[in-house]
């Protein structure tokens, strides 16, 4: 895994647009940013779309699960400022186009997990392809890791915790995963450590306050996820002028 950028655009482009959209997307990457992570599940007709719930109500004018809204009546929706909820294939083309990392969160529905995972696995594989190391998979869910392990293998995964578990380490094993990602405000000293000797990078979400970013890199946090891109557009920007992506 090449070496990470510090700053990730949380949810496609932090608040500045709407949330997991191509305009978010590209608003990062007018920024200056140089990664984004933004969150996949499956629609009705089984096609992977960048929604962070599993209802539409908070981010779009639609309502209902996004696992029972057919293709036709998703795309239909205003996920906000006339934006419409993207496929991944689309978000994906964007991130190659602008040479950005891309963290795929796999968000799976409750009780979808298999079919999620299995889906944006196969795809990312599909959409990375020759390009593995400008993506990054990771999931609160275990069978989701499991799955893009077996099924996308070249990509690397990332654990993805609230809090993290005290055996993570065995986690990270059977997952072969390459990062740890947790809540800022649940990180420990003991992971960090752990972490350190087992030269794994540790990345929080998510951080929206200059405080919270200093005290975090201080302790050794790799990289942080970001609502606000104006706060730390300057620290990304110069991060993409000293190494271009790529
Ligand atoms: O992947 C980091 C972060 O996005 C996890 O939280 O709820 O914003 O998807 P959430
Ligand atoms: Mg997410």
């Amino acid at each position: 895994m090449p070496p990470l950028p510090r700053w990730f655009a949380h949810r496609g482009g932090g608040a500045l647009a709407p949330e997991n959209t191509l305009a978010g997307i590209r608003l990062a990457a007018l920024f200056g940013f140089t990664a984004v992570e933004f969150d996949v599940m499956l629609s009705a007709s089984g096609t992977p779309v960048l929604i962070h719930d599993e209802t539409l109500e908070r981010t779009t004018n639609g309502s209902g699960l996004v696992c029972d809204t057919p293709d036709a009546s998703l795309f239909a929706l205003n996920a906000g400022k006339g934006q419409r909820i993207p496929r991944f294939s689309e978000a994906a083309a964007l991130c190659r186009q602008y040479r950005l990392l891309a963290n795929v969160e796999i968000k799976p529905a409750g009780g979808h997990e298999r079919q999620t995972a299995e889906a944006v696995s196969r795809l990312a594989a599909e959409l990375w392809l020759g390009a593995e190391n400008q993506v990054l998979i990771s999931s609160f869910s275990p069978e989701a890791l499991e799955i893009a392990r077996d099924l996308a293998p070249l990509i690397p995964r990332g654990l993805l915790f609230e809090q993290v578990p005290t055996d993570w380490p065995d986690v990270a094993r059977r997952f072969r995963a390459q990062t740890l990602h947790c809540a800022a405000r649940h990180l420990r000293d003991d992971v960090l450590a752990e972490a350190g000797a087992q030269g794994m990078p540790v990345l929080c979400y998510t951080v929206n306050a200059a405080e919270t970013a200093e005290s975090i890199f201080a302790r050794g946090v790799s990289a942080a996820f970001t609502d606000r891109l104006d706060l730390f557009a300057g620290e990304a920007g110069a991060q993409a002028a000293s190494s271009p992506p790529g």
